[in-house]
């Protein structure tokens, strides 16, 4: 049986980067012989707004349903559409009505990348950031009362599950058994938010009774950013909740160099529904047309997809491995697009990596 991929573009850079992750994705799938097809879909993005009022069809959750995954390049396009709008009329849909609750960044140090952090070296900094990406925070609970009076007041709830807070401890418990280092972060702030802080804590702690082998710590939001910056090679799992993971899943990735190389993973583990691979960043409107952008997000997100999709074995971890090396290869040896000072157009990156999988 193949396997399913819907594949959609989004808006500025997202179409520049997704035809290399594609190149990628086709060399990889010939050489470890992957039973996969693509089908292309173009809608979530500002141009299909402006032509229809709303970002996605009506029936968007039935097409894309039956899927195995969903590769996703970027959307927003602020000259015309507001991002929240964007952003909440396709992605924040996806990962919401689609339980993607983990939001999975790897964060690692590549040799040849200038590394911001002084004196940092590759293997210094690999970890990941398990974010819950479904509730906390982020919701619509709340209002603004007696708004331009002198009693103007604003109230937004934060809203944890014991389930929502299970199944993410237990993924990031479940990776970090697989790693060496076998460690677990929890990204708290018990001292301040003096009710679902310390209940985080608690669900951590009963978690990590089912994993003698794996060591937990519990760090503080504020120190925790210090030490990301200061002290990286103290982390290899991070689990946080949605507001905590979105701040350090930026951070972390801008402590290894560019943006245009983190990827990232929206999860459904259970498989109930496709889980979607984009790059961590955005449509950048400031370079798109240039076929500057630099595609190795994109194509460190199509490895972890086939990752995914082979639950980590056989020949499709062969091919997240082989796509991994053949980016750090690519890294090292050029050609190489100008956020990482070289001279490379989009194309040529893809070509290069697509060509070392061939
Ligand atoms: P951005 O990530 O698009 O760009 C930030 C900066 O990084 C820009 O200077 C850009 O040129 C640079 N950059 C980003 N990706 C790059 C790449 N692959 N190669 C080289 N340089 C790269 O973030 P920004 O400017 O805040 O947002 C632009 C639009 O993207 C907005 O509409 C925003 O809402 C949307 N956005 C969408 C995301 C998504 O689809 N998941 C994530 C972040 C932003
Ligand atoms: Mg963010």
């Amino acid at each position: 049986k193949k396997l399913r991929i819907a594949v959609l573009a989004g808006d500025g850079i997202g179409k520049e980067v997704m035809p290399e992750g594609i190149r990628v994705l086709e060399a990889a799938a010939k050489r470890f012989d992957l039973p996969l097809e693509m089908q292309h879909f173009d809608w979530a993005h500002c141009d299909y707004f402006a032509a229809h009022g709303q970002m996605m069809p009506d029936d968007w959750k039935a097409q894309l349903q039956g899927f195995d995954a969903i590769l996703f390049g970027a959307v927003g396009w602020p000259a015309t559409v507001p991002d929240h709008v964007s952003l909440w009329g396709s992605l924040l849909k996806f990962r919401r009505e689609f339980d993607q609750y983990i939001n999975l960044r790897p964060v690692r140090l590549f040799e040849g990348v200038p590394c911001p952090l002084a004196g940092r070296k590759p293997g210094d900094i690999d970890y990941y950031v398990v974010r819950e990406n479904t509730e906390g925070e982020y919701t619509a609970l709340g209002g603004i009362m007696f708004e331009g009076t002198d009693r103007e007041m604003v109230l937004q709830e934060a809203v944890f599950t014991r389930k929502g807070a299970d199944r993410l401890l237990k993924f990031a418990f479940d990776l970090a058994q697989s790693r060496s280092k076998k460690h677990v972060t929890l990204a708290t702030k018990s001292n301040g938010i003096a009710i679902s802080m310390p209940w985080w804590d608690k669900c951590a702690e009963a978690m990590a009774k089912n994993y003698p082998d794996v060591v937990l710590d519990k760090q503080h939001i504020d120190i925790l950013t210090a030490r990301f910056v200061l002290q990286p090679g103290r982390f290899d799992v991070v689990a946080a909740t949605n507001l905590f993971g979105d701040i350090l899943s930026d951070l972390g990735p801008a402590t290894t160099g560019t943006i245009g190389l983190a990827p990232s993973a929206n999860l459904n583990p259970e498989r109930n529904f496709p889980s979607l691979f984009e790059p961590v960043h955005g449509s950048a409107p400031d370079i798109y047309g240039q076929n500057i952008a630099n595609p190795i997000a994109m194509i460190w997100s199509v490895a972890l997809m086939l990752d995914f999709l082979g639950d980590g074995k056989g020949a499709w971890r062969s091919a997240h491995d082989a796509i991994v090396d053949a980016i750090s290869q690519t890294i090292l040896s050029g050609p190489s697009t100008p956020d990482l000072g070289g001279q490379g157009k989009t194309p040529d990156v893809g070509k290069a990596i697509a060509e070392r999988l061939a």
